[in-house]
């Protein structure tokens, strides 16, 4: 039996709808998960949770406008060396990724740019279109994303709920991470 963590970083809690996937996937074959959010990682100090007992470690973090959020490339600069030492998996949840030509861990530009920033490059990576739902954005977010939506030829009517997210893509990935 494997003992995996699984650290999120999700606002609106889609990234971590695709963790909770993952988790059940890898348990349903009677490995051990740990979910996490990377905030109560960072706030823990990995004081009570300490990383060198797992035999796996997932990191999945949304994309806000144009960047992961800064404690992701900061955990894995903290701790790239024990990273480096265990199989690890990276994915990133973005809207961009809702085109085909965007969704490989090859061709998205912010999974690209975050392992090229922080030099690291996990065994296995992963990308994930997410989901759009104005009535859940404040309004500033809700005008910005309207706006990008309309340049990039997505959904622009208020009421709009889409999940972009491939779920057998992201239960493939988590039969990559039992393989790892
Ligand atoms: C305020 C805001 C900014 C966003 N900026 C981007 C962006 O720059 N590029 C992109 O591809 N997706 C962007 N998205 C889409 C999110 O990455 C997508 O909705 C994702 O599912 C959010 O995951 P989360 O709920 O785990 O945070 C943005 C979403 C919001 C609400």
């Amino acid at each position: 039996m494997t003992n995996t963590l699984i650290l999120y970083s999700s606002i609106d809690g889609h990234t971590h709808k695709i963790c909770q996937r993952i988790a059940h996937q890898i348990e349903t074959q009677q490995h051990s998960v740990t979910l996490l959010s990377i905030d109560a990682m960072a706030a823990n100090n990995t004081d009570t949770i300490s990383l060198t007992e797992f035999d796996k470690i997932v990191i999945g973090a949304s994309i806000r406008y144009g960047k992961h959020r800064k404690n992701v490339s900061q955990f894995i600069r903290q701790y790239k060396t024990l990273l480096n030492s265990k199989p690890c998996a990276f994915f990133s949840v973005n809207l961009v990724a809702r085109k085909a030509e965007k969704n490989t861990s090859d061709s998205n530009p912010y999974l690209q740019k975050l392992l090229t920033e922080s030099n690291w490059q996990p065994k296995l990576k992963g990308v994930f279109a997410g989901k759009v739902d104005y009535q859940q954005y404040r309004f500033f977010d809700r005008q910005m994303i309207r706006m990008i939506m309309w340049m990039t030829k997505g959904p622009t009517a208020l009421d709009s709920v889409i999940d972009y997210t491939d779920w057998v893509k992201v239960d493939d990935f988590a039969q990559e991470i039992h393989k790892l």
